[in-house]
């Protein structure tokens, strides 16, 4: 009866039953996996949706990319330095040094603007998925293959099947501080490959694009009529960058569709905006936006609310952003120290985004030490292989909860992996 998008089995995991079981009697959990900024105790600005009930909304004048104002505030949100902000990692000197991994830098500006945006190259989208959801029917017809990375976003199984794209995943190399395993990448192809998606910064690696992985990888959709698809939702977001770290949004040789939107850039999820940059050379933007608009035109899924608020969301929302950035910053230096003092466990340096990779003994699956955790320590953490890393034990946590309940959190992970060695 039903369709084969979905999956074939329903049942849920032995890590959410034993979550559920929890719940159900009553115990207190530490929740290392929210992600949900509404929930994790920052202070909104109390009149931040007054600009929703604007008494423009109430006419109705459809747009398939968009109101021309939002769209404009979107490009010019690309013109300013993004996140300035100085993050305070000075003092992890050395225990960064002994346990961080990666391409651990001095702390720099985050990734720059394009420069000049035009609006007319922006669309708003209610979320990154919708987004997701129309380039992959811009670009592919059923059966046809986008490369997405490997470790990454574990929804790009479900927004490919329910859009019948199939999608091949390429490697993130884990000893390479997560570098395009290119290699692999050229293997990937096949000739109905249509576009390859890159997440810059990664969730949850952190790890954002190499300018020389770039300079690739353009190069590379340009000589096989490829389009590039690059999710910047976390761009705002910088932890450890590098200083070469630079938007995609400022790509013109390859048809290039770079995304963000309100649900990180401002942590505002509930109000449902997003958008599209479309960049490239100027014949193929055309095709892409005339046919994109008979897309955005047939679903006209953005609600004029939300458009008209735009502009006043993007420019008080900074304050949101700030604390987010605030409170990642805060519980990444207490990660990084904390785990100074615990040799079994290695911290991943993240060049941005929400989340913290910790890198434990296999000594047990990631399932068996993810459920000892919950069953025995009450504290929850993602296993690696929900976002498909190629070797275990990887545990990922969230770096967006209240600083007490992160490092209650914390401890009680790291005391439960140190109970596991001995
Ligand atoms: C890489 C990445 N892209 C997109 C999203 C979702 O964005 P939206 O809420 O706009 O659909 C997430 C959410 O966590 C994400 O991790």
């Amino acid at each position: 009866m039903f369709s084969s998008r979905l999956p074939a089995r329903l049942t849920p995991n032995a890590v959410s039953v034993d979550l559920a079981r929890l719940r159900a009697a009553g115990v207190p959990l530490v929740d290392l996996t929210e992600t949900n900024p509404t929930a994790a105790g920052l202070a909104y600005p109390p009149d931040l949706l007054a600009p929703l009930a604007d008494a423009r909304s109430l006419r109705y004048r459809p747009a398939p990319f968009g109101d021309a104002e939002a769209r404009g505030a979107v490009a010019a949100s690309y013109g300013k330095p993004r996140a300035a902000l100085s993050l305070g990692l000075k003092a992890q000197g050395s225990v960064r040094q002994r346990h961080v991994r990666g391409s651990a830098t001095p702390w720099s500006p985050g990734p720059s603007g394009p420069g000049e945006l035009s609006p007319d190259r922006v669309i708003l989208t209610s979320s990154t998925s919708e987004a997701y959801s129309m380039l992959f029917k811009l670009l592919c017809d059923p059966g046809d293959a986008v490369l997405v990375p490997r470790p990454s976003y574990p929804l790009f199984d479900l927004l490919g099947a329910l859009d019948a794209v199939r999608l091949v995943p390429y490697r993130l190399d884990a000893d390479a501080a997560w570098a395009i395993d290119r290699a692999d990448l050229e293997r990937r192809l096949t000739p109905d490959t249509r576009a390859i998606l890159v997440v810059s910064p990664n969730n949850p690696t952190g790890s954002c694009v190499r300018a020389d992985d770039r300079d690739w990888l353009v190069q590379l959709a340009r000589e096989r009529r490829m389009a590039i698809i690059a999710d910047e939702v976390f761009a705002d977001y910088p932890l450890c960058p590098r200083p070469d770290a630079s938007s995609f949004a400022g790509v013109d040789s390859a048809l290039t569709f770079t995304l963000g939107g309100l649900s990180k850039s401002v942590g505002l999820p509930q109000v449902k905006l997003a958008w599209i940059v479309v960049s490239g050379p100027d014949d193929d933007v055309a095709a892409a936006l005339a046919r994109l608009e008979i897309i955005a035109d047939t679903y006209l899924s953005v609600s004029t609310p939300v458009q008209v608020a735009a502009p006043r969301l993007i420019a008080a929302g900074r304050v949101v952003g700030d604390a987010i950035r605030a409170r990642i910053t805060r519980n990444f230096a207490h990660l990084a120290e904390a785990i100074g003092t615990r040799p079994e466990t290695t911290l991943l340096t993240p060049e941005g985004g929400w989340s913290a990779v910790l890198r434990v003994p296999a000594i047990a699956s990631e399932e068996t030490i993810v459920r000892q955790l919950v069953v025995d320590g009450h504290v929850v953490v993602h296993p690696g292989y929900f976002f498909d890393f190629d070797r275990e034990a990887y545990l990922v946590v969230s770096l967006l909860p209240q600083p007490d309940v992160f490092d209650d959190g914390i401890a009680r992970v790291l005391a439960g992996v140190g109970e596991e060695v001995r």
